[in-house]
Order: structure tokens, then C-alpha cells, then sequence
């Protein structure tokens, strides 16, 4: 129980006081719905009883106000009420319909995208160890599971539910004891289902998401994988790689479609045969005719409603329990988050009320070491640096010796395992560091490209309004791509494709440095940001920086020793340890 409320914690508040707000509305549907069911009684009973009316002494002021009717007049009335009422009912049931699927589908929009921002504030070494596949997944099937395997059945679950009950009160008034007969039956019937059925759905459910998983992974893996997957001919593979997940995802969804059809198949024919041998039943006892063609009349219109409504419930009982994978997903999901967003903003308000960052004198690394995991080995440990402004430091080592790890570092990206990191003698922590990085332009060794204009993937995250394009012009002379842009009629408005497919490895490259310089930083970071550039590009764009030194701070990684020229200082790192090297 405790798990199923949990389920409702990744509404917002805001959902959840949209969802109280539909409870009225619903028991109105219902009591419309009983209503509808309940009019029936009478009008059979004025069709088949002259002095029916007469019969009930309540009735007879109306009677009397409206100037004692005729039977055949009676009847009209009791008819046209019936019909009104039925319709009246349906226009309310559709307006119902109408909020329950705004309700619904205005909170799956939500939690996808409160999901969405959940996942992008947390630190980038979360997305290092975490595979996109799962972050993906769950943003797209599992938000649509929660809402249609969860919220929409719990909602038709209630209203069902209380229809059944507000029908069987309804009978009950009028025939007790097989009433009582019923509801016991109905009890057990679900108590069966429930039980019987329970675990079964539930497994064919997480199989379902975990399938829902693997498909994404071999989908990225074959497209981004596309050139290699071409060139060594191993189309065969990744598409059976992809099947197999394909094929259990289907099948636990026709599994599961099948079922659904199961309840009502067996509810409607449990029905006929209790209906059958209730009549038999009174026949033998030796009831008036009459009254058991009254009673099957009622048991008929209850039925009626009844039975469908019985096996729905069966149905989202079932559904629920199918989705139960996806709810419990995006509830532990949005449960870490909330609590990461608490301790998040207790240390942000107790420790750094002041995010100012100021930079004039250095970046100073203490006795730091780094390693992404505790079960893993630590890169390096006990380094000391010194970035003084101003200064433009290079750093070389073998492939794999840390070199980026530093930067991550510098970046504020990763936070060190031990020692720590100081711009002008304060901690760089917590709030600070979202400061801390608006003063640095980073080059990465891998130029990410949206798949949009040049204008986007420079200005990078700003809206049309707010790119300068005048800027982008001008970086981009720097960066010696004007003539990209000169020699199309789209300009600046020129489109890139997907992750820079219509580009070269140096001009993305080049595209990553102006996205660097766009906003004029004060710290330049460079991770071999120019290895993919032929010397004379290489050259050319390492004197634009020339301008600059002094009065910004550069952190330039490379392997080629050119690359390192414009260096104050160059440090060499080897085996975990930061050496400064002869120049
Ligand atoms: N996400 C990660 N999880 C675990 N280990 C990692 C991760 N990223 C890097 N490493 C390890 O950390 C070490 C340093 O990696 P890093 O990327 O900093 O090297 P590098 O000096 O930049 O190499 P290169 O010159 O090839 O870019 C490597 O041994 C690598 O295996
Ligand atoms: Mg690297």
C-alpha cells in the first residue's frame, strides 16, 4: 500500500491537486450512472403495472401536481425520463472522459519533462556511469507506461469500482439476499484473479522494460556505430542483436493484450449462468411470475452495467500491475532525486550563501587525487598545479594518463576524491562552480555538433534572439571557417546534420573552438582541440590566440609539441604523478 502511494509522488503538486479535483467529478459520473440504471426500475414498472405508481405513497404528491396522468401518459413520461436521463448521462460521462484525459495526459507530459531536467542536473559523473539507453528509456516508454498502465487504470479502477458498489446498493434496496450472494461472489471472483494473476503479469512487465532497454542500446549502437558496421559488413549481427529484445518486448505486450481480453470473456459467461440459475432458482421456489420478470428485468439493466464494468475492473487491475515495472522505475527515479535536490540545497544554503567567484590570481590544485570509482584505481594522486592568471599552460602524457581527467577537474565537472581544488585560495564547491564555469570556454576532445545551423552550434544553448550574429561572424573568421558560410545561400543558417555528419573531422573541430571563444571567456581550455588540423590551420588559429595572452588563461592539452609553443609552462604527466617539463 505504502508502494502504491509512493506511485503518486512523481506527480507534481500541482497534478496531484488536479487529480483531487477530478474525485467529484467522477461520483458525480457515478451518481448520473445510477441514476440512468435506477429509472429503468420505474419505467419497466409503469410498463407493466397500471397502479404501479399508486403503489408507492411517496409518489403520490407528484401524482397529484402533475393532475393525476393517464397510464398511457405514465408511460411517456416514465420513457422520455429514461432517455433523458441516459442522455444526460452520456453528455457528463463525456465531459469526465475529457478531464480524466487531460488529467492523464498533462502529467505525462510533465513527469517526461521534470524527468528530463531531473537527469540533466545530475553531475556529469552520473552520465558517465550511466547508459543513455536507460535515461532514454525511461523518458519515453516507461513516461507512457506510468500514465497508461498506471494512472489511467487507477483512475477507471475507482470509477468502476465505485459503479459496482453504488449499483449494488442500488439492488441491494431492492433484493438483499442475492445481492449479498453477488457482492461475495464478485469479491472472490477478483480476490482469485488478483492473486493468480498477479505475479505472472508482474515478471512479463519488467521483462518488458528491460527489453524496452536493450532495444534502444543495439538502435544507438547501430546507427552511431554505422561506418564500422558498413565497412567489416556486420549488418546481419547488429540486427539480430536488436531482435532479440525486439521479440520479447512483443511478445510480453501480446501476452499481455491477450489477457486483457480474459476477464470479459469470463466474467460475461460467469453472469449468464448466475443469472440463469437465479431465475431457475425462484422459478422452483415458487415465485410469482411477475416478480421474477421484475427481478430479471433489474438484474438484466444491472448486468448491463455491470458486467462490463466488472471485467474493466479486472482489466486495469491487471494493467496496473503490468505497468508496475515502469511505476516503480520513475518513483525511485523521482524518490533519489528529491532527496539529492534536499541535501543539494541544505549545502548550497549553509556553505555558500556568496557564489561569487572572483579569478585574479590562480587555480591551485592541492595533493589531489581522482578515481571514478572506489572499485577502480585511482588516475593520479597527490597532484599539485598552478594555474596563475594570465598564464597559458601546457600539458602532455601518454594516451589514457589523465590529461582529461585534469580538465574535467578544472571544469568543475568531477570533484576531486581527495585534496582539493581553490580559485584564489576558495574552495571550488557547490553553487560556485555553476559561476565558475560561465568564465571558461572548453574545447573538448570530442566536438559534440547539434544536429541544427552553424548560428545554433556556436551560440550553443542561447535562444534566436540572444545569438549575436555579428559575434558569430567573427569567431568564425577567427576560427578560418567564414568561407563556410560565404559560399552557401544559407549562411549562417546553414545546417550541419546529426553529430556534424556533413563536416569534416577539423572543421568540427574549429566549430568546437568558436563555440568556445563565442561568449569571450576568461579561461581557455583546450583538449587536443587541434590535433584533427593540418599544421598551417593549426598554426593559423593558434596565432588568434596570440592577442589574448596576458589577459586570459589558457590550459592547453596536446600531443604534438607545435601545439605547446605559445606555452609559459608545459607539465608532463606519467604514471599518476604532474611534472613540469623542460621546455
Ligand atoms: N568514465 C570513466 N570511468 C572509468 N574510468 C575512466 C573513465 N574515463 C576515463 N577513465 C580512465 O581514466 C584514465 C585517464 O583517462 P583520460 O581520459 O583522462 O586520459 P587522457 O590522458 O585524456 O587520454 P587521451 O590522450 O587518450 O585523451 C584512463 O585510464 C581511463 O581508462
Ligand atoms: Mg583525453
Amino acid at each position: 500500500m505504502k508502494k502504491f502511494l509512493g506511485a503518486f509522488k512523481v506527480l507534481s503538486p500541482k497534478a496531484k491537486r488536479r487529480m483531487i479535483l477530478l474525485f467529484p467529478i467522477i461520483l458525480i459520473g457515478i451518481f448520473l450512472e445510477t441514476l440512468s440504471v435506477g429509472m429503468v426500475i420505474p419505467a419497466l414498472g409503469i410498463l407493466m403495472s397500471e397502479s404501479y405508481f399508486e403503489e408507492i405513497p411517496a409518489l403520490l404528491p407528484y401524482l397529484h401536481y402533475l393532475g393525476h396522468p393517464s397510464h398511457q401518459e405514465l408511460i411517456i413520461i416514465g420513457l422520455s425520463g429514461l432517455a433523458v436521463s441516459f442522455l444526460l448521462k452520456n453528455l457528463f460521462l463525456f465531459f469526465q472522459v475529457q478531464c480524466q484525459g487531460t488529467f492523464v495526459y498533462s502529467a505525462q507530459r510533465e513527469v517526461a519533462l521534470e524527468l528530463f531536467r531531473n537527469y540533466l542536473n545530475k553531475g556529469y559523473l552520473f552520465h558517465l556511469k550511466t547508459n543513455s539507453a536507460t535515461l532514454i528509456r525511461n523518458l519515453t516508454s516507461e513516461v507512457v507506461s506510468y500514465s497508461n498502465f498506471f494512472l489511467m487504470p487507477f483512475l477507471n479502477l475507482l470509477t468502476e469500482g465505485l459503479v459496482i458498489i453504488a449499483i449494488l446498493s442500488l439492488i441491494l434496496w431492492v433484493e438483499p439476499e442475492g445481492t449479498i450472494v453477488l457482492a461475495s461472489v464478485l469479491a472472490l471472483l477478483v480476490f482469485i484473479f488478483v492473486r493468480a494473476t498477479n505475479k505472472i503479469v508482474g515478471r512479463w512487465g519488467r521483462k518488458r522494460l528491460e527489453a524496452e532497454e536493450q532495444k534502444i542500446k543495439h538502435l544507438q549502437q547501430g546507427f552511431g556505430g554505422i561506418k564500422e558496421i558498413l565497412l567489416t559488413n556486420k549488418i546481419e549481427h547488429f540486427i539480430r542483436r536488436f531482435h532479440l529484445p525486439n521479440q520479447i518486448s512483443g511478445l510480453m505486450n501480446k501476452r499481455e493484450y491477450i489477457f486483457q481480453y480474459v476477464p470479459k470473456l469470463g466474467v460475461e459467461v460467469m453472469a449468464i449462468f448466475g443469472l440463469v440459475f437465479m431465475c431457475l432458482y425462484m422459478m422452483m421456489d415458487g415465485k410469482p411470475y411477475q416478480e421474477v420478470m421484475n427481478m430479471l428485468g433489474l438484474m438484466a439493466t444491472a448486468g448491463f452495467r455491470m458486467i462490463p464494468s466488472f471485467s474493466r475492473i479486472l482489466n486495469n487491475l491487471q494493467s496496473i500491475r503490468y505497468g508496475w515495472a515502469s511505476v516503480d522505475t520513475l518513483a525511485d527515479e523521482f524518490r533519489k532525486y528529491s532527496k539529492e535536490y534536499k541535501s543539494d540545497q541544505n549545502t548550497k544554503d549553509l556553505i555558500y550563501e556568496d557564489t561569487a567567484v572572483s579569478f585574479v590570481r590562480e587555480i591551485e590544485f592541492s595533493n589531489v587525487s581522482f578515481s571514478y570509482s572506489e572499485s577502480e584505481p585511482e588516475v593520479f594522486s597527490q597532484i599539485n598545479l598552478s594555474i596563475p592568471k594570465g598564464a597559458v599552460i601546457g600539458m602532455d602524457g601518454k594516451s589514457g594518463s589523465g590529461k582529461s581527467t585534469i580538465v574535467n577537474l578544472v571544469l568543475g565537472l568531477i570533484e576531486p576524491t581527495d585534496g582539493v581544488i581553490k580559485v584564489d585560495g576558495q574552495n571550488l564547491r557547490g553553487s560556485k562552480i555553476t559561476k565558475w564555469q560561465t568564465m571558461i570556454g572548453y574545447v573538448p576532445q570530442e566536438i559534440y555538433l547539434l544536429d541544427d545551423t552553424i548560428r545554433r552550434n556556436i551560440a550553443f544553448g542561447l535562444d534566436d534572439s540572444a545569438i549575436n550574429n555579428e559575434r558569430i561572424l567573427e569567431v568564425l573568421s577567427l576560427v578560418r571557417l567564414d568561407g563556410l558560410v560565404e559560399n552557401t545561400s544559407e549562411g549562417l543558417d546553414l545546417l550541419l546534420g546529426e553529430r556534424g555528419t556533413r563536416l569534416s573531422g577539423g572543421q568540427k573541430q574549429r566549430i568546437g573552438i568558436a563555440r568556445a571563444l563565442y561568449h569571450d571567456p576568461e579561461i581557455i581550455v583546450l583538449d587536443e582541440a587541434t590535433s584533427a588540423l593540418d599544421q598551417k590551420t593549426e598554426n593559423e588559429i593558434l596565432a588568434t590566440f596570440q592577442p589574448m595572452i596576458g589577459q586570459k588563461t589558457f590550459l592547453i592539452i596536446a600531443h604534438r609539441k607545435s601545439s605547446l609553443d605559445m606555452c609559459t609552462k608545459v607539465y608532463h604527466l606519467q604514471d599518476g604523478t604532474l611534472n613540469p617539463r623542460v621546455i
